[in-house]
């Protein structure tokens, strides 16, 4: 219904994750570019950004430019894993079948595994997503510990961990020291600038096929007011302002329908959640 309301071919605001909805500030390119070096380079880097930032979407960018034929992905998207359940999470994707029942024999196994992948010239990339989940230093001394694979002194793995900025209140304590020096790149991903949310916005909007505005220009400064630039909340509250246009038969999206897509409560916690400190101002303006 939205689609054909405003001549479009898709929704441009759906939660699918498609490479052609992407979306690369200056900034993006540069965090694209630091993963990309540190693949290369067998380093371990941290990603950190806000929820709904665009953190997970970056990795799948950067999966997605990794040539198949020289990388080995090993993604683990739900780190909430004992030190043995990562090193197992870690075997399985590198198609290790077996089961050792000694920490130490499945080191090995994996050592092997990588040996025989660097041999063959593929580059292994262990990708941890929400890495704040993962519940213990001795996971996290686990996957320190990964990077010890070595031969003649080159790396046999490079390791993204991508988080949330609390983790490196964690990381703050001296425990976690031994893994901070083992981490060569950092890159914090801010939210997107006004100028950027418009050029996100316009950036979806013509790749789901619109040839003309869809939202006027008071309108976006709105939705990146209230969104404080995050890509997932922009996304919601387009989506709903839109929606509020259908309803009261307006061919281009308005600041009256930012107002009253924002209304709605869903919206409200949504907003609470990921509001930023630099936007602090907008409920007091309500
Ligand atoms: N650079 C981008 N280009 C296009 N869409 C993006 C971009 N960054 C984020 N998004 C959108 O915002 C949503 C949230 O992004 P996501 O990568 O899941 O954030 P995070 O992992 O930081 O919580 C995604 O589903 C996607 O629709
Ligand atoms: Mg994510």
């Amino acid at each position: 219904m939205l689609e054909e309301y405003f001549g479009l071919k898709e929704k441009p605001f759906s939660k699918t994750p498609d490479p052609r909805y992407l979306y690369l500030s200056s900034v993006h390119e540069e965090a694209l570019a630091r993963l990309q070096y540190a693949v290369e380079e067998r380093e371990m880097v941290l990603l950190t950004g806000e929820v709904g930032c665009g953190k997970t979407t970056l990795t799948r960018a950067l999966m997605d430019e990794l040539d198949d034929t020289a990388y080995q992905i090993v993604l683990i998207i739900n780190p909430r894993l004992s030190p043995a359940q990562f090193l197992k999470a870690v075997a399985k994707r590198l198609d290790i079948t077996e089961t050792p029942r000694f920490r130490q024999e499945l080191l090995d196994i994996i050592y092997e595994r990588l040996y025989q992948l660097d041999t063959a010239g593929i580059n292994t990339v262990i990708i941890i997503d929400e890495a704040q989940l993962i519940p213990r230093r001795e996971t996290f001394e686990e996957i320190r510990l990964l990077t010890n694979f070595q031969l003649d002194h080159k790396n046999l793995l490079s390791i993204i961990l991508v988080a949330q900025p609390d983790l490196k209140r964690r990381f703050a304590h001296r425990v976690y020291r031994p893994l901070l020096q083992r981490i060569a790149l950092y890159f914090h991903l801010p939210p997107l600038t006004e100028d950027e949310t418009e050029e996100y916005i316009k950036h979806r909007l013509r790749v789901a096929g619109a040839t003309a505005d869809v939202f006027d220009k008071e309108a976006i400064r709105l939705i990146y007011k209230y969104s404080g630039g995050i890509p997932r909340v922009i996304n919601t509250l387009a989506t709903n302002a839109m929606l509020e246009a259908i309803g009261s038969d307006k061919r281009i999206v308005d600041a009256s329908c930012v107002r009253r897509a924002l209304s709605e409560i869903e919206f409200l916690q949504i907003c609470t959640q990921v509001q930023t400190s630099r936007d602090k101002a907008w409920t007091s303006q309500r």
